[in-house]
């Protein structure tokens, strides 16, 4: 597939998502900076894709990923496409609700986010050109249990490139929020819980592509997940909290 890109970011590209996408962007003549804190699954994935330079870094140290963009731009090129796409997904409820691990996915999750829009932006402006993708989820829609640390964190994402689309298209730079529902990765491989109408990272990366190469707003999918969560996000509470309950959380344990 031809795409309108010459240089991408990508983080969170050493394994599920990321890395399906950094693949298929290199496999498509895209110049891909992948990053991701796991140096040697970089280096791996360098060696299967030539058209990608490993980058590893910690999406939370705001000023190795400044350097990161810089590094980039004077090697590879002006980057057109930064996808940031780090994330960790800790299950938290009652049972273990803690602080620490609420601010370990905002840090993550969220200002690892806002770290890579910062270190992007000003090259973007100076061109009057460019695309930051941000992944979220369709967990950012609503509140469900047990994600009282993973789904804020993806709501904030959402919020923030709702608050960044028009002023960022006055500059020329193109904001796109991406919504997966559940996908074979790492990420999931653990959930003992029924993940309905989950498809592979290949797939999403396919989805992902396509809906950035039309330069839509929003990537969310599959349609049927997507369906029910925005239900449940435009129902008054009382009835989202029936819904959720009987619809849409896993089973809880007592
Ligand atoms: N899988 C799903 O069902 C699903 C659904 C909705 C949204 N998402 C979102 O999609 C994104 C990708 O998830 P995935 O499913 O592909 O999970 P994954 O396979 O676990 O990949 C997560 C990636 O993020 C990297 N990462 C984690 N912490 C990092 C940090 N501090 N700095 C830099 N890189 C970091 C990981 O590499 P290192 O550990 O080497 O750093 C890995 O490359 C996440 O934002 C996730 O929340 C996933």
């Amino acid at each position: 597939m031809a795409t309108p890109w010459r240089t991408a970011w990508i983080t969170g590209a050493s394994t599920g998502i990321g890395r399906e996408l950094a693949l298929a962007l290199a496999g498509s003549g895209v110049k891909v900076a992948a990053s991701a804190r796991t140096a040697d699954r970089l280096a791996e994935l360098a060696q299967i894709a030539p058209g990608v330079a490993p980058l590893p870094l910690d999406v939370a140290d705001r000023a190795a990923m400044a350097q990161a963009a810089r590094g980039i731009a004077g090697t590879l090129g002006p980057i057109d496409l930064a996808i940031f796409n780090a994330g960790i997904w800790e299950p938290m409820s009652s049972r273990n609700f803690s602080s620490a691990t609420a601010g370990r996915s905002m840090a993550i999750n969220y200002m690892g986010v806002v770290n890579g829009i910062e270190a992007v932006l000003p090259g973007m402006i100076e061109r009057g050109s460019g695309h930051i993708a941000m992944v979220a989820s369709v967990a950012g829609y609503r509140g469900l249990p047990p994600t009282a640390a993973y789904g804020p964190t993806k709501a904030a994402v959402i919020n923030l490139a709702e608050t960044l689309r028009d002023d960022f298209a006055a500059r020329g730079i193109t904001v796109t929020v991406i919504c997966p529902g559940y996908v074979e990765t790492p990420m999931t491989a653990r959930n003992k819980f029924p993940m309905p109408f989950i498809i592979p990272a290949e797939d999403a990366a396919r989805r992902i592509i396509r809906g950035l190469a039309k330069r839509k707003f929003e990537i969310a999918f599959p349609w049927q997940l997507v369906a029910l969560m925005k239900l449940g996000r435009i129902l008054p509470y009382p009835l989202f909290f029936w819904y959720a309950r009987t619809f849409l959380a896993p089973p809880r344990r007592k």
